[in-house]
Parts: structure tokens; sequence; C-alpha cells
């Protein structure tokens, strides 16, 4: 079966619902991997995903981690916004995608993701290797969460595993300080969403921090910023927006029941070959245990 799309009727019993925990993580299980097989080739780290910070750390963890003056630009910028979608366009439109290469995408996509595709593809940078999509459509019950975490994070955050990390006892590190103090360009992000009944929040004006130049999740993060409280908006219905891996963001509950449609394009340098389907289960929606039908 392809990995990258899946075409599906939509119905409201076919809405995938889970437990809301508030321990998802956004990017990848922290459990520890299973090893590769050698026959499997070997992952390409591009500059954009070198976890550089942690080159200077020893392999025996005696190097306890260093904290640095964190600063978030938090790109924020409202490219379009397209005529906002019946419930019944967002729910008969089809297909989703993981990981999915753009033209391939274009290829496949249902009428109203081929519509926000052909705007963001006129909105991309350019500048990178790879353009993939990733899409959802997703039925709310009010109090539903399209992830199963509701931390503000980056996206596209610079991950280390292996003998180092280990040693500092984690199966995974976020290296923030090569993402925000490095000069490497980050993954370039536009996003939409066809209603404001679950928008994502966004930070609007750059917020700086002491933060851990490696964390194993985004508890910290989070609670930094919640302390903070900086200037946020909710992503406007049926709008596009611009935003890149140094952006904070956060889900929040919906507000309302009904459809959405979630689309997001990435512009990066790393290759992404998917070698398990989590496609199918991509579209879950996580709910609170005092959220009932
Ligand atoms: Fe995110």
């Amino acid at each position: 079966m392809n990995l990258k799309h899946l075409r599906q009727e939509h119905t409201l019993d076919s809405q995938q619902i889970a437990p809301f925990t508030g321990e998802g993580a956004y990017h990848g299980s922290t459990r520890k991997r299973a090893a590769r097989s050698a026959s499997a080739p070997q992952p390409v780290v591009v500059e954009e995903m070198r976890p550089t910070t942690l080159d200077a750390y020893p392999l025996d963890g005696s190097r306890p981690i260093a904290e640095f003056e964190a600063t978030f630009p938090n790109l924020y910028t409202v490219e379009r916004v397209l005529p906002v979608p019946t419930q019944e366009e967002v729910r008969s439109d089809g297909v989703t995608l993981c990981w999915c290469p753009l033209e391939e995408a274009l290829e496949v996509a249902g009428p109203l993701t081929r519509r926000v595709l052909e705007a963001m593809k006129e909105l991309l940078i350019g500048d990178k290797r790879f353009v993939y999509v990733d899409s959802k459509i997703q039925y709310f019950e009010p109090g539903d969460v399209p992830v199963d975490s509701q931390h503000w994070h980056v996206d596209g955050s610079i991950v280390a595993r292996g003998p180092a990390v280990e040693a500092l006892g984690h199966n995974l590190l976020h290296d923030m300080k090569a993402r925000l103090a490095s000069g490497v360009v980050p993954p370039r992000y536009l996003a939409y969403q066809s209603s404001d009944h679950c928008a994502t929040l966004f930070a609007t004006s750059p917020v700086t921090m002491t933060l851990p130049e490696l964390i194993p999740n985004f508890d910290g993060l989070d609670a930094h910023i919640r302390a903070l409280s900086p200037p946020i908006v909710a992503q406007p219905a049926s709008s596009i927006v611009r935003t890149d891996g140094l952006s904070l963001h956060r889900a929040q509950a919906a507000s309302g029941a009904g459809w959405r449609l979630w689309v997001r394009c990435v512009e990066t340098d790393r290759e992404v070959l998917l070698d398990s389907s989590i496609i199918e289960c991509y579209g879950t929606v996580f709910r609170p245990s005092a959220v009932t039908r």
C-alpha cells in the first residue's frame, strides 16, 4: 500500500477517537528505537538537521547539559485567506497525506486540498531540496484536541538519538541550540486550516528565554512560554500562514463541533522515506475523559 496518501470516506462513525493524555510527542516517539538492519540505508544527516551542539558532549555523559539564551523570532505571516469551505466540502475531500512529495500530492488530492496546495505552491521559497505535504480531515466534538498534546513547541526540531544521548540519560534529545543559534536555515512551513473552531495558536513576537541546549521534551519550554505569556493569535479560518522551524505554536481544544481540513507543507533539505505506515491513525482526535458525546 501507499504510505504517503490515503483515500477514504470520512464519516462521524469512521472518525477515530483516543483518550487525551497530554503525553503525545509532537515529533517522534521518545522510546528507544530498534536497531536498523545492516542492509537498511543509513540516513543522511543534512546541515539543517545536524545536532552540532551534541558534538561537544563526551560519550561518558560526564558533562551536564548547559543552558543558553534562546531567542525564538516567531515568524508568523498570514499569506492567503481562501474562501471558507462548507462542512460537506471538507468531509468529502477524501484524501489525506503523510510526508507526501508536493507534486504527488497535487496529483492525488481531493478538490479542496488541491486548491490549497496550488496556492501553497505559489508561496514556496524554493531554496530547499524537498517539499512534503501532511494533511488531515478530522471531526471534532467540543473539547477534542487534534493531537495528543497542547504544549508550546516548534516543528522540525533537530532530534538526536544514540550513545551520546543515552549517556545523558535519554533516548531522544532535541538540540535546541543547534536549531536556534547555529545560523542554519530552518525548515520552512506553510499551514492551512479550513475553520477556526480548533485553531492552532501562534506566538507572534520574538521571545527570549534561558533554555537547556538539549531538551528531552517540550515540558519545560511550554511552562516558560505560559509564564511569559507572549502575544498570540489563533489561525484564521481558511488561511495559509507562513512559519518556520523557530515559530512557537500549540494546538488547542475545539470550541465547537465540526469537520476541519488541516494541511501543512514543509520545505526541507531532509529527505523523508517512510518505512512504516502511520497514515491510518494520522487523523485521530484526542478526547479528554470529561468530554462525552
Ligand atoms: Fe506543530
